[in-house]
């Protein structure tokens, strides 16, 4: 089905806490619809790492509290791109994930960002909060992003999408024809140990490794590489997801109390693991792809690319933006904006494959804005014409 002339603007802020990514899209629901702009709002220093303190000190009126910060900033955002746009359909924000510990019978994941607080800036319906239904059903509520990495890149042959943000998270997408289901799963750190190592190694002066200049200049201690590949998450079947529960700066800080070298070499090595667990996870949990397709914020990441490469020899290991037509930065926010309509259609995702839910859902709650009777009928028009088609 072609685009439907609905235009969502979607909204992502990833663990790496650096801003919000914002896409605007006319939502298709069987194709990846057209994207009609991407924009990016950065977050203050200060904010990121009151976001990462609270992950660690739990403090609920200091969670509270960022909860309408933030919440006031999706608004901005969103108040920002429609000022220059027009009117949207609705808004579809992920919002601010704070804890992540989805396994268990009370496993959670949770998001912040007040949705209130984005409906009266945009004034507009809000879809939100896209991930605790899966997790409970089951699921490991991520990643979420694979049904629509199936919708942009479903080819002949099977294609792995890598998505490097602050967790790195793997699609297999099956070639048309194929007899296996879609596959995906975090496999590990995607920029969240160079980002800590960075900041630690600067003393505060870098918030990233830009371009992977600084690891560029290192070698690779591949002994201590060795030992540090025996984490436990990388030896763990899929479905897995994981955040900064597990890896954060607390765990850059251990390794490099131990490293017994300089700090080009540490930066060199830790881009190194990313890269050798991508590769791991990849070849020992999927079928197999002729290419890999590289998004995200680490596809800038000139050491991390080479070491993918080195990694998976044979490969070709290509950043997704010079290949193929969408921002690497934009396709996280592209995702939830067209899961934003797939909820708005009340359309149950199949994600056993990928997270491990026990049964479909629908992901998302509605937070009905002034506009929502009429976009309520345009929706009811659209799932009848799908009806008939
Ligand atoms: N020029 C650059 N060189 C190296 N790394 C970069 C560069 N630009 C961005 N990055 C990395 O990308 C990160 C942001 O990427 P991105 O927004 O995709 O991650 P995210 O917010 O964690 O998203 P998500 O979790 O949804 O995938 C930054 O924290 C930084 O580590
Ligand atoms: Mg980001």
């Amino acid at each position: 089905m072609p685009a439907t002339g609905l235009r969502i603007l979607g909204l992502m802020s990833g663990t790496s806490a650096d801003g919000i990514d914002a896409a605007l899209l006319d939502f298709a629901p069987e194709g990846p619809g057209m994207l009609l702009g991407h924009w990016h709002f950065p977050y203050p220093a200060s904010l990121q790492s009151e976001i990462f303190q609270v992950q660690e000190t739990r403090d609920l009126d200091r969670v509270a509290r960022l909860d309408r910060i933030l919440g006031k900033l999706h608004g901005q955002a969103a108040a920002t791109v429609l000022q220059e746009t027009g009117k949207a359909d609705c808004v579809a924000m992920h919002g601010q994930t704070v804890f992540h510990r989805p396994s268990g019978p009370d496993g959670y994941t949770l998001q912040i960002g007040c949705a209130a607080d984005v409906a009266l800036a945009a004034s507009c319906t809000v879809i939100h909060d896209f991930r605790r239904a899966d997790v409970a059903a089951g699921g490991q509520g991520a990643p979420l992003v694979p049904p629509y990495h199936q919708a942009c890149f479903a080819r002949d042959l099977p294609v792995w999408i890598l998505n490097l943000g602050g967790i790195a998270n793997i699609t297999w997408v099956p070639p048309k024809a194929s007899i296996y289901p879609l596959q995906a799963f975090d496999t590990g750190p995607g920029n969240v140990l160079l980002d800590a190592a960075a900041s630690l190694l600067s003393g505060g002066k870098l918030r990233m490794d830009a371009d992977g200049s600084w690891a560029l200049r290192g070698q690779i201690n591949r002994k201590v590489l060795a030992s540090w590949l025996e984490m436990d998450f990388f030896r763990q079947p899929p479905p897995k997801s994981t955040g900064r529960e597990q890896f954060q700066g607390a765990m850059v800080q251990d390794l490099w109390q131990g490293w017994k070298g300089g700090a080009d070499d540490f930066l060199a090595t830790l881009t190194a693991l990313t890269a050798e667990s991508v590769a791991h996870g990849a070849r020992e949990w999927t079928p197999g792809a002729s290419r890999m397709l590289v998004f995200g914020g680490g596809a800038k990441n000139l050491s991390l690319l080479r070491a993918l490469q080195e990694a998976l020899p044979g490969i070709p290991v290509e950043v997704g933006e010079h290949s193929h037509a969408i921002p690497g930065q934009a396709l996280e926010a592209m995702a939830f904006s067209w899961l934003g309509g797939q909820c708005l259609l009340g359309k149950a995702l199949d994600l056993a494959s990928v997270t491990g839910q026990k049964q479909p859902v629908v992901l998302g709650h509605i937070l009905p804005g002034p506009d929502w009777a009429d976009l309520h009928g345009r929706i009811r028009a659209m799932q009848a014409g799908m009806g008939r088609s």
